[in-house]
């Protein structure tokens, strides 16, 4: 089981765009899935369209508050995009209580909570937009993590910060934790602020900038706002934008793992 942490120290750069990406690519693969949704938001949840019908009442912040194996059990739903092979974690508002100052003892809980998921090939975490304790806890329970930028010049400065953090977990409590990379997201072909900021990355990041780009394309926010992963939706941006998502998994599951 790989687990990959999406994350960025800044709200709107694609965290939850990335992870319904590749939940969408690993669908139509088939490789077995699990998106923990670990924003108070709540976004990936909302697009993944979990049906709540049957309300356990459980979701990450039961799991956070409690991590045994029958509230994990139950924070667990079907994601609406398939029958089988898609399931989600819920998120909710009730996880920012979670956010606050702890001490790194606090950020095993989700770690032991993952011993009790099924048979998952793939754990993929959508990070709420901070470096606070939710986002430390998260990246403590995985293997791998990508920063998600823009190629802007905050969002460039915030990779910096973020990649800073997950090493100083990585020497902490987190010592299975290595960076996949960076993957840049909404690029837009003929913008040169664009270009210059993709040059500023490639020289401070190297390999460690993910390829394909994803590109900014309406039709990511029209699956999205249709609760649809982006590999049924139809066109040729959604096409292209599947294509992208598919090669990003594949690096994502050549990962070396050293668990
Ligand atoms: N590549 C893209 N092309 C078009 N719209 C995008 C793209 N990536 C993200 N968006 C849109 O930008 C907004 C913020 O993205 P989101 O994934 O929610 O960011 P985050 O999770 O980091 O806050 C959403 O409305 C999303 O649909
Ligand atoms: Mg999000």
């Amino acid at each position: 089981m790989l687990v990959l942490g999406v994350c960025s120290l800044k709200g709107g750069v694609g965290k939850t765009s990335v992870t319904l990406g590749l939940a969408s690519a690993a669908l139509a693969r088939g490789v077995r899935t699990l998106v923990i949704d670990l924003d108070p938001q709540g976004d990936a949840t909302m697009a993944l369209a979990v049906d709540d019908a049957g309300g356990t009442g459980a979701d990450v912040a039961s799991v956070l508050a409690d991590p045994r194996a029958s509230v994990v059990e139950r924070a667990i739903a079907p994601s609406g995009w398939a029958d089988d092979g898609l399931d989600v974690m819920r998120g909710s508002a009730r996880s920012a209580a979670h956010d606050g100052p702890g001490s790194d003892a606090d950020l095993d809980g989700l770690a032991f909570a993952l011993s009790f998921v099924g048979d998952y090939e793939l754990v993929l975490l959508d990070c709420p937009p901070s470096l606070g304790n939710l986002t430390r806890a998260g990246l403590t329970a995985c293997d791998r993590a990508v920063v998600v930028t823009e190629p802007g010049l905050f969002s460039v400065m915030a990779v910096g910060r973020a990649m800073r953090t997950i090493d100083e977990l990585r020497r902490g409590p987190a010592p299975a934790l290595q960076p996949l990379g960076v993957v840049v997201n909404r690029v837009r072909g003929r913008s040169t602020e664009q270009a210059f900021r993709l040059e500023e990355l490639r020289s401070l990041y190297g390999p460690l900038i993910l390829t394909p780009f994803v590109p900014e394309r309406a039709a990511l926010q029209q699956a999205q706002g249709a609760a649809r992963g982006v590999h049924t939706w139809p066109g040729e941006p959604a096409a292209a934008l599947a294509d992208v998502f598919d090669d990003l998994l594949d690096r994502a599951l050549r990962a070396p793992r050293t668990t």
